[in-house]
């Protein structure tokens, strides 16, 4: 009897040393390669922390000022739709991230150039600059262990900066989760990109990474395996979730101009002490539960994240969470939001939502009129949360539960905040959200 509760005991205490949430970030063998990289993960997400949150907001709220009084004062009020007939006018770039590249007609030989053009959390982001270009001519991925050269996971494994390029238009069905390292841009400009029908991306425990201008769609989960992370390892990993894109403990992350849809978990997820994020320009659609930022209410490591979400199109057939936060700061700013079922921003454990010149369209269904969320707290709780709207345009019924010490937000507007134009503008400065069908040598 004794014998086997000793044994019990060992044994439980075995099983409770083993950290539980590695398992969850599909690590299955939590080694010394993992555990370094946690470390420096860690120590980059301290590093990009920004303990003064709203001196980037300001600086946003600057440059979307500035770019809006060197235009005519077209606003457009309609709503129903968004009414957009194709474009084919001359190149428009309505927000200052796209007008920092994409009017100029010699963007696919400076292309390096992009990484100068974020704004907000993620400004520091630089991916792939000053390294070599890797081209992608082969859409295969059929080789986790020693993946081919020419395909995107060869090319993601790369030590150093290495900026992802494709030779054409392509459907790449990943088998397992691709696992991209430190340093990287993949840049699907010039060419039809799909990732789609397979498994997802995983950024975990990386720096600085850019995704721009691909399609992410109809990701499954994969039962995992052997996949090799890097040029000197690969490891064993769990099934993973069905995520589009699954951010897990990284830094300096940039998503822009990408056009996602119908995955089986989250579009995109950012968990386990992410920070330093900005997802702009991006086009969201067929969905339930689109944007997961802290996974767990008992995970207050996320109190470092820091997120901005800019110039997004929230659009058909969403249903909740654009996105759904927990402990840190989300700075939402001149996205469109045209369609939800339930709610379009919620959270739970006092995260702070700064939104702000967003145009929210409430959904015909009277019970979903209300734009935000709160859960697992009574009021007494949450009407502590800064949650606060500014200049948000609310149609069909739409409106914003505010929370919080107004005061706070107040000192923080003095801090030289120039108050940017309304959501009245955001139909026009989302107008090319998702992925843009850019052509080399004309502006894009
Ligand atoms: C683009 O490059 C061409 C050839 O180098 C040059 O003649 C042209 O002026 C450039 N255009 C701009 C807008 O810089
Ligand atoms: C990424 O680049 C930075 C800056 O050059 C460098 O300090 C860092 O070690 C790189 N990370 C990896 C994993 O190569
Ligand atoms: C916000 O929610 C609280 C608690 O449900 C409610 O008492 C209050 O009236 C709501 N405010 C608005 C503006 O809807």
């Amino acid at each position: 009897m004794r014998i086997v509760t000793v044994i019990l005991v060992l044994l439980f205490k075995f099983v409770s040393i083993i950290p539980l949430q590695h398992v969850e970030g599909n690590i299955g063998h939590y080694d010394d390669h993992w555990k370094n990289r946690e470390q420096t993960a860690k120590a980059n997400a301290a590093k990009a922390y920004n303990t003064d949150p709203h001196g980037v907001t300001n600086n946003l709220n600057n440059q979307v000022q500035k770019d809006l009084l060197q235009k005519s004062n077209n606003v457009d009020r309609s709503w129903r739709g968004r009414g957009l007939r194709k474009y084919n006018g001359p190149c428009l770039a309505a927000n200052p991230i796209d007008r920092c590249w994409r009017c100029d007609e010699n963007w696919s030989k400076k292309r390096e150039k992009l990484a100068d053009c974020v704004l907000g959390f993620g400004h520091k982001t630089s991916g792939g600059k000053k390294g070599r270009i890797y081209e992608v001519v082969d859409d295969s991925d059929n080789d986790l262990l020693n993946p081919k050269p020419g395909t995107l996971r060869h090319a993601v494994i790369q030590d150093g900066p290495v900026w992802i390029t494709f030779k054409h238009g392509m459907v790449i069905k990943l088998k397992e989760e691709l696992l991209v390292s430190s340093n990287k841009t993949i840049d699907g400009r010039g060419g039809h990109v799909h990732i789609a029908g397979g498994a997802g991306i995983m950024l975990q425990y990386v720096d600085n990474v850019i995704i721009h201008n691909v399609h992410i769609h109809d990701i499954k989960r994969a039962s995992g395996g052997l996949i090799r992370d890097s040029m000197t390892h690969y490891g064993f990993r769990t099934a993973s979730d069905g995520d589009g894109i699954s951010i897990f403990g990284s830094t300096n992350i940039w998503i822009d101009h990408v056009s996602m849809s119908n995955c089986m978990d989250g579009l995109i997820d950012a968990i386990e002490a992410s920070t330093a994020i900005t997802i702009s320009n991006c086009h969201f659609t067929d969905h339930n539960d689109v944007m997961l930022f802290g996974a767990s209410d008992s995970s207050s490591q996320d109190e470092i994240m820091q997120v901005t979400l800019a110039f997004n199109h929230f659009g058909k057939r969403l249903i909740q969470r654009m996105p759904r936060c927990r402990f840190g700061f989300f700075h939402v700013l001149n996205n469109d939001y045209t369609h939800w079922e339930m709610y379009a921003i919620g959270g739970s454990q006092h995260p702070t939502i700064i939104s702000q010149g967003n145009r929210f369209i409430a959904p015909p269904n009277i019970f979903a009129k209300e734009v935000t969320k709160r859960e697992y707290a009574p009021y007494s709780v949450w009407k502590n949360w800064l949650w606060t709207s500014d200049d948000d345009v609310m149609l069909n019924g739409a409106f914003f539960n505010e929370s919080g010490d107004k005061t706070k937000k107040f000192s923080y507007t003095r801090q030289d905040m120039i108050k940017f134009k309304p959501g009245s503008y955001v139909k026009r400065l989302t107008r090319f959200a998702g992925a843009l069908n850019c052509k080399e040598d004309k502006p894009c």
